[in-house]
């Protein structure tokens, strides 16, 4: 079993980064973000307040990690509503132990998300630290949202991913922070492909010494 943890704030490339990863070892790939917003969005199309945790439970419990779609969970508000459900312990305990799972499951596995180095899977075989400026994961998300014909400005998308961060970083169980020992990216002035080969210079190194 071994696995490969990505961890970092919205809009840092580790998305990007943890699909070419996987592809690269074989790995089975888990984006846990589409997790969280799973059941927000289940919360969202049932009416509940977010701070239901004996309900948010009960639907991380029933969740398929295999038909997550993150197409049908990219809406920025199942993505607000998510940062706002995961500061609740027993919902994030019913999800790790999922994660935990899937990684158990599959002898590779890439997860990716916020609490994965630190958390979900701290004896992980590599541990990536992915992040960028805010102004930088601003204006790649702005670039995003226009491009799909959205209608946003700049300042908006910024002001967003600096709550979104706070709110990440600041929550009481399993804060945003990089694990003691995980190899920071900064992809601030990196394209994703630079970024790719420095993760991967880094995990040949840690997979040969195992
Ligand atoms: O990576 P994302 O934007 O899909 O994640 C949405 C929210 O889910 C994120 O703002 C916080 C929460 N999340 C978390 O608390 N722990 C994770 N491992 C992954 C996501």
């Amino acid at each position: 079993m071994t696995v490969i943890a990505i961890d970092g704030p919205a809009a840092a490339g580790k998305g990007t980064l943890s699909r070419l990863i996987a592809d690269a070892y074989g790995f089975h790939h888990l984006d846990t973000g589409l997790t969280y917003r799973a059941v927000a969005k289940a919360m969202i199309d049932a009416g509940l307040p977010f701070d239901n945790e004996a309900v948010a439970v009960r639907i991380a419990r029933s969740i398929e990690l295999a038909g997550l779609d993150r197409t049908v969970l990219s809406a920025h508000e199942i993505g607000e509503a998510a940062s706002k459900i995961a500061v609740m312990p027993k919902l994030r305990k019913a999800l790790v132990e999922a994660q935990r799972a899937f990684s158990r499951r599959n002898p590779g596995t890439v997860l990716d998300g916020r609490d994965i180095g630190t958390v979900v899977c701290p004896d992980a075989a590599a541990k990536l630290y992915v992040t960028a400026s805010p102004e930088v994961r601003a204006s790649r998300r702005y670039e995003e949202i226009v491009h799909n014909g959205g209608d946003t400005d700049f300042e908006t998308v910024l002001a967003d991913i600096r709550k979104r961060d706070a709110r990440d970083m600041d929550r009481a169980d399993s804060p945003l922070k990089p694990a003691d020992n995980a190899y920071l990216i900064d992809t601030s002035e990196m394209s994703i492909e630079a970024a790719f080969q420095a993760a991967k210079t880094h995990i040949d190194a840690v997979l040969e010494r195992e």
